[in-house]
């Protein structure tokens, strides 16, 4: 899943990087994500989940996207667009109650590809709410699973793709040695686990700014908006100029711990929209009068020291996949030596 700019890490890069690896499937959420791929020269097969209408159908067969069809209307739609036939994968509801053809569609739905001149199946799927049980023959994975078992046999015929597991699952099942379906995922192939244990993923992504200014305030000094925080002692403190406009959550003020050589520091104060401040009165190295030094907000400094995206979930009180996918589109990423600013297409804001 390259979804969301590949979970914030950058989706061109991403997917082009994936493609040499030789991965055929890459999933996006939005039509227009499929279309940035393309013209970023991806050839493989994308995947479309989100819904679609009329405009959408076209668009679709323009770029050769691959659509995941979860209501009639999009089946009809593409009906009308095509003057060729049209590769599809159909996703089936089994519990998740969010897309997907409910299960008592699939008669007609089979009815209808015996039939169709215009949309070939080949692929199907279903989305586990709960994936972490996996592994558990009670759980609701299992349960969502048997059912789409039921609809696999019946859909055999067309020797589609088949595919539902997502990294939890994955991992979960991987315990097991027992991965029966394919799957998709997001989360594991950018190094985070979604669970506590790290399965030895590696995070891919490490988020770094650095220090731009530096103050020596008195004990009983505040830092930042409405004044969060008070210097216990005389403090030296740094100016970092990234801030929730860029993804670093405003939940984290005066929680988090960022990287300064090496050293695990606080931040402190109210996360502002530009900025944060961060408390380097123990880097021995640094003065008031220190030059830039770097800062990493997430992922490594290369002293082997670590900041997971598990623990700014928990400070911030959400999940890695948001801390993920929250970075911002104006945080350049630099890929291997390779920077580039993220331009982004898929979303308009209208004033
Ligand atoms: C339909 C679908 N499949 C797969 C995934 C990948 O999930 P994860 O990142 O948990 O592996 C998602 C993510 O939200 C999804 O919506």
């Amino acid at each position: 899943m390259v979804k969301a700019n590949a979970y914030g890490h950058g989706d061109i890069e991403i997917a082009l990087r994936l493609e040499a690896e030789g991965v055929e499937h890459l999933g996006v959420g939005l039509i227009e994500e499929g279309i940035l791929l393309r013209q970023a020269g991806v050839h493989c097969k994308i995947l479309v989940y989100g819904t679609f209408e009329m405009d959408g159908a076209d668009a679709i067969l323009k770029y050769q996207l691959t659509p995941v069809i979860s209501l009639w209307e999009q089946a009809h739609a593409l009906e009308k667009a095509a003057e060729a036939p049209v590769d599809v994968h159909v996703k089936f509801d089994t519990g998740m109650n969010r897309l997907g053809f409910r299960l008592d569609q699939v008669s007609p739905l089979l009815e209808y590809f015996s039939k169709s001149k215009i949309l070939r199946l080949k692929g199907i799927l279903t989305h586990l709410h709960t994936g972490e049980d996996a592994h558990d023959p009670q759980g609701s994975s299992q349960q969502q699973l048997r059912l789409f078992s039921e609809v696999e046999k019946k859909f055999s015929p067309f020797h589609p793709v088949v595919h539902a597991l997502n990294s939890a699952a994955l991992l979960s099942l991987s315990r097991k040695r027992s991965i029966k379906f394919g799957a998709r995922p997001g989360l594991a192939i950018y190094g985070v686990s979604p669970f506590a244990e790290d399965f030895q993923l590696k995070p891919v992504m490490s988020l770094r700014s650095q220090i731009v200014r530096y103050h020596k305030i008195q004990a009983g000094e505040s830092v930042s908006y409405s004044a969060a925080w008070r210097a216990q002692r005389d403090s030296l403190i740094g100016v970092v100029p990234i801030g929730y406009a860029d993804g670093y959550h405003r939940l984290l003020s005066n929680r988090a711990q960022v990287l300064v050589a090496g050293q695990k520091v606080p931040q402190v104060g109210n996360v502002c929209m530009d900025y944060i401040m961060i408390d380097v009165t123990g880097v021995p190295h640094l003065h008031s009068d220190s030059g830039p030094e770097e800062v990493t907000l997430l992922g490594h400094d290369g002293s082997g020291q670590w900041i997971t995206a598990r623990e700014l979930a928990e400070q911030a009180q959400t999940i890695p996949w948001e801390i993920l996918t929250s970075v911002g589109e104006r945080v350049p990423r630099v890929t291997e030596g390779l920077s580039y600013v993220h331009r982004k297409q898929a979303h308009e804001v209208h004033l």
